[in-house]
């Protein structure tokens, strides 16, 4: 039987419309959730991403404000503009779009937002809060993760959970996320030695690599779980994930569709932060 998918579109769209009536509630209370996103250069894919989640926070009621630099922008110049942020009350949550131009150091941007307006998660203290499992912001992608696979309704703990891939944003987040649900978790990467054995072991399978269609059925363990987190734009410019979809669908048990899987679930969960950091920042709830 084929695998059944998991829309992370039907998932997004259901918490946004509890977002909605939160922010609503807070509006009445006299805040409105503020977001600010810094986008630096002309990257068509970051260009994009920005789009959606301005479009997103207007469709969710909460204020959205995005700040376009040229890629002469320097270091100091992005840092100052945090710091206003820092210090703007209208503002709850701040985000700089990665990647950044070479010029300018990634960690010293993360380093300067606020942990209390960082909703991306990226901040040091988030993340040192999220590994003891304390509260924190909770990164977009690999929370988003998290809540599909709660969603098919299968059980985390205990199982095997293999993820493929070690950047910061994806990989070693949810593969915290995922021992803190109580699964064995395995993380593979550029230099593991035969993927598919490893691979092949996986309940739940994560691929966050960005290489189309990397993973066939021969590496999926016939009813895994598969999550696909890769979105790659192949010579046809059509998107496609790190899943082969077709051929993995015939074997697993469950699987996320690129577009429309794991994508709409970052932005939402955006979103949930924003309005979180609004709560937390203003002490309305
Ligand atoms: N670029 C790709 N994904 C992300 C993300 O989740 N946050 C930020 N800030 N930049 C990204």
């Amino acid at each position: 039987m084929p695998a059944q998918v998991i829309s992370g579109k039907e998932v997004a769209a259901d918490i946004r419309a509890a977002l909605k009536e939160d922010v609503t509630q807070l509006k009445q209370q006299g805040v409105t959730p503020g977001l600010a996103v810094i986008l630096i250069g002309e990257d068509p894919a970051s260009q994009s991403y920005v789009r959606g989640k301005a479009k997103a926070c207007e469709e969710t009621g909460i204020y959205s404000r995005v700040i376009r630099r040229d890629e002469s922008l320097t270091q100091d110049e992005l840092l100052s503009e945090i710091e206003r942020l820092n210090a703007d009350s209208s503002i709850h949550g701040i985000l700089v779009q990665l990647p950044l131009p070479k010029h300018i150091n990634e960690k010293a941007v993360i380093d300067a937002i606020r942990p209390d307006k960082d909703v991306d998660g990226f901040h040091p203290i988030n993340v040192g809060n999220m590994i003891i499992g304390d509260e924190c912001y909770l990164p977009c992608t690999p929370h988003g993760i998290i809540e599909l696979i709660k969603r098919s309704g299968q059980n985390i703990a205990g199982k095997h959970a293999v993820v493929i891939g070690r950047s910061n944003i994806v990989g070693k987040p949810v593969s915290m996320l995922l021992l803190q649900e109580n699964a064995t978790v395995s993380i593979a990467h550029s230099r593991t030695a035969d993927l598919g054995s490893l691979t092949r072991q996986a309940d739940i399978l994560v691929a966050a690599v960005g290489r189309p269609h990397m993973i066939g059925a021969e590496h999926v363990k016939p009813g895994a779980i598969v999550i696909d987190v890769g979105v790659n734009r192949i010579a046809s410019g059509k998107l496609v994930g790190d899943v082969d979809f077709e051929a993995v669908k015939e074997v697993a048990s469950y699987i996320t569709p690129v577009p429309g899987g794991v994508g709409p679930m970052t932005i939402t969960m955006l979103l949930k932060n924003t309005v979180e950091a609004a709560k937390r920042l203003t002490a309305v709830q």
